[in-house]
């Protein structure tokens, strides 16, 4: 009898020893098909961002035009944003070319001067690129007809809605295909006095619009 459930034991151990090893085998395939099969996207969220000038002003040429449409608008602005980009890849880095940065108001296109230098952004690592622009009176003639009205309307509300949007060329580390990358996020910011800068910004996450490139 004795023998018997020794037998019996050592059958049990036995088997649970060997779908220990299979467990630990099929964890181990799955994160090499994680790290080397599936390639995901970067992510990218606006971490902080602040207005300490926004205005908007018919452009003084305007009072004498005799044409129905609607006075030149003129912007002056300052903006900071901070963006972090992420790498979420166990394996591949991520290199990235020159950064073409735009800043828009209701649609339109007011900055788009700034750019941030190309970057390599190794696998599960993070950047933040800190983008700073300003100008002065600056024409906005695609601005469209209730733009002035849109403006006052958010300068009512204490809060202007601006767009930053990134565009880049992007390549996974490896990899031949270049992937153009666009990442857009969408900010409300409250216009506050540079000296105080205390402000209640909310982390925004950005979309990421890909190509649809097979390799992307
Ligand atoms: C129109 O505006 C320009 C520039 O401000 C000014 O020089 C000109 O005298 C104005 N013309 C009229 C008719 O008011
Ligand atoms: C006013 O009009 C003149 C002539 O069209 C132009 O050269 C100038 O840039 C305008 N000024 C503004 C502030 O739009
Ligand atoms: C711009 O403002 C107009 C007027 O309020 C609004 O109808 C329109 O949706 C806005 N467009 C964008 C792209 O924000
Ligand atoms: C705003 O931007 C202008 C032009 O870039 C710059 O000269 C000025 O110092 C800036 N002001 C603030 C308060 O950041």
């Amino acid at each position: 009898m004795g023998t018997f459930w020794e037998y019996e034991d050592w059958n049990w151990k036995k088997i649970g020893i060997w779908a220990a090893i299979l467990l630990v085998l099929g964890a181990v395939l799955v994160v090499l098909i994680l790290a080397f099969a599936v390639i995901k996207p970067p992510t990218a969220t606006a971490e902080d961002a602040l207005l300490t000038r926004f205005d908007l002003a018919p452009s003084p040429n305007a009072s004498n035009s005799t044409t129905a449409k609607p006075p030149l608008q003129l912007l002056s602005y300052n903006a900071t944003a901070t963006v972090s980009m992420r790498n979420p890849n166990l394996h591949y880095a991520i290199s990235y070319g020159l950064v073409a940065v735009a800043f828009s108001f209701n649609g339109t296109r007011f900055d788009e001067s700034g750019t941030v230098a190309a970057f390599d952004l190794g696998a599960r690592k993070e950047t933040t690129l800190r983008l700073k622009v300003g100008g002065v009176d600056r024409a906005l003639p695609k601005l469209p007809a209730g733009g002035a009205a849109e403006f006052e309307r958010q300068k009512e509300a204490g809060r202007f809605e601006v767009e930053v949007r990134l565009d880049t060329v992007m390549q996974y580390k490896g990899r031949k295909t270049k992937c153009p990358l666009a990442v857009i996020c969408p900010l409300s910011l409250q216009l506050v006095d540079p000296d105080v800068a205390a402000t209640s910004f909310q982390k925004t996450k950005c979309t990421i619009l890909r190509a649809k490139i097979s390799g992307c």
